[in-house]
């Protein structure tokens, strides 16, 4: 066992053990469907939860990516153990770029969604939102940007602290 893997104490059961894939003196990375190891982790035991997902773009990154219209759904199974998995006074902090519904200058607003979702139905509480800004992003998508020029350039991630 790696000094740093701290997983392993707070697995159900520790026969369900997942091996770092590396580790150093003040954490180790688990190269796994972050859903199963979720599954695996005892009630009320972890303080902190912060997450990038991958968002609900129109042009799919290789790893795979929910469209908007199925994101919500997809995401609140990760809450619904992030919720059980969290101290009473715990935190996540879920960082959300933005994305447009297919072939149309129109916003999606699945991260709105997602945030009214799992504060009325998974009673996640909404500390404070940020945005994370970043000129230095691509302009896109290229047709209302660039080609046309009805949109500017989306700098902005939300940042959900609940
Ligand atoms: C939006 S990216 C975040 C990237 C990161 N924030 C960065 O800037 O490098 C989402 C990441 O989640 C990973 N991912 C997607 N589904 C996953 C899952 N079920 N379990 C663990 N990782 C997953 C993807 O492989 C990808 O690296």
């Amino acid at each position: 066992m790696g000094k740093a893997d701290f997983l392993r104490e707070l697995l159900i059961d520790n026969n369900n053990y997942f091996a770092p894939y590396y580790s150093k003196n003040f954490g180790s990375a688990y190269l796994n469907d972050s859903l199963d190891i979720l599954k695996n982790i005892r009630d009320d035991c972890v303080n902190l939860i912060l997450t990038s997902p991958p968002f609900a773009l129109t042009r799919k990154k290789e790893y795979g990516n929910k469209s908007a219209d199925e994101y919500v759904e997809w995401f609140l199974e990760f809450a619904k153990e992030f919720r059980r998995i969290l101290v009473e006074d715990g935190s996540l902090v879920i960082d959300l770029g933005g994305a447009y519904l297919p072939g149309r200058p129109v916003r999606s607003i699945y991260q709105f969604e997602l945030l009214v979702r799992m504060c009325k139905e998974l009673k996640f509480n909404l500390a404070q939102e940020f945005y994370h800004y970043n000129p230095a992003r691509l302009p896109a998508p290229a047709e209302w940007v660039n080609v046309k020029r009805i949109r500017v350039k989306d700098s902005v991630n939300v940042v959900w602290w609940l």
